[in-house]
């Protein structure tokens, strides 16, 4: 019988686009409104995906105030599971450290900082065609591409590179922290460099997979927010706010 299908929040790094307020605090646990960030990826993967194994890689420094807000998970619904990053060595160091809870099974990561709407992810999920050994990436259209990794496509649509934080995008498409990997994806971080940033980068992970033609996408069309500057906070704060219940 299939293993249950696992996730991974990555919610560690430094945080210094929300500074002074990540001095103080982990990013993923800055509220929106009175809700901690970390909540909204945990429901994705809840929500979404059905994933109730989740494990959380964060900053040594830091993993004591997610065990300390979300337990065992129990309240949510969830069982969590945590890990120490003990360096920022980018997103894809993080998602190393999730091999043993992996254990070869299909994994499902998402970034901590990022936000969606789980209603119209999960609509959108329906149309991707995914292979076995098939990675997926999901993608939004956003007016400042250079801040994300960012595909180039073929005329027939198709990804053909991907590329993080290029000065020129090659499109207006960002490719989410969001991503489906088979059980390879382990191999795939082995046998990558740090990049001149001096980080393991997830972006040259997906674009492996490119590569190897082993890349699906889907295009997003619903709220997609990372979280992690003043005004994507900001943005992200309204957006919590307009699905608030109107005042009796
Ligand atoms: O939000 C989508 C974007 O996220 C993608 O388009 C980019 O390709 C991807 O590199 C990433 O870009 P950011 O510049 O937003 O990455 P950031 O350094 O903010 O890290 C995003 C999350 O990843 C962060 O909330 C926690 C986690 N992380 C990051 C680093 C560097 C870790 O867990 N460990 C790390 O060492």
């Amino acid at each position: 019988m299939a293993e249950k299908l696992k996730g991974v929040i990555l919610a560690g790094g430094k945080g210094t686009r929300l500074l002074p307020a990540t001095r103080a605090m982990n990013k993923h646990l800055i509220p929106i409104l009175n809700r901690p960030m970390i909540l909204y990826p945990l429901e994705t993967l809840r929500d979404v995906f059905g994933i109730t194994d989740i494990l959380i890689v964060s900053g040594g420094e830091h993993i004591g105030g997610f065990a300390d807000f979300l337990g065992d998970g129990k309240e949510h619904k969830v069982s969590l599971t945590y890990r120490v990053q003990s360096e920022a060595g980018g997103i894809a160091q993080a998602l190393a450290l999730a091999e043993d809870f992996a254990a070869g099974q299909p994994l499902v990561v998402i970034l901590g900082d990022n936000i969606f709407d789980n209603a119209i992810l999960k609509k959108s999920l329906k149309k991707v065609p995914r292979g076995k050994g098939d990675a997926a990436v999901f993608l939004c259209e956003v007016p400042d591409a250079s801040r994300f990794g960012v595909p180039t496509f073929d005329k027939k649509g198709n990804i053909t590179k991907i590329t993080e934080k290029p000065a020129q995008p090659a499109s207006h498409y960002a490719i989410t922290g969001l991503y489906l990997y088979p059980a390879d994806v382990f191999e795939k971080i082995r046998r990558i460099k740090p990049s001149a940033r001096g980080e393991l980068e997830i972006t040259d992970v997906n674009d492996a997979y490119v590569k190897s033609g082993k890349c699906r996408h889907c295009i997003l069309d619903g709220f997609w927010s990372d979280a992690g500057t003043p005004s994507s906070l900001a943005r992200t704060v309204a957006w919590a706010m307009d699905g608030l219940e109107p005042r009796a």
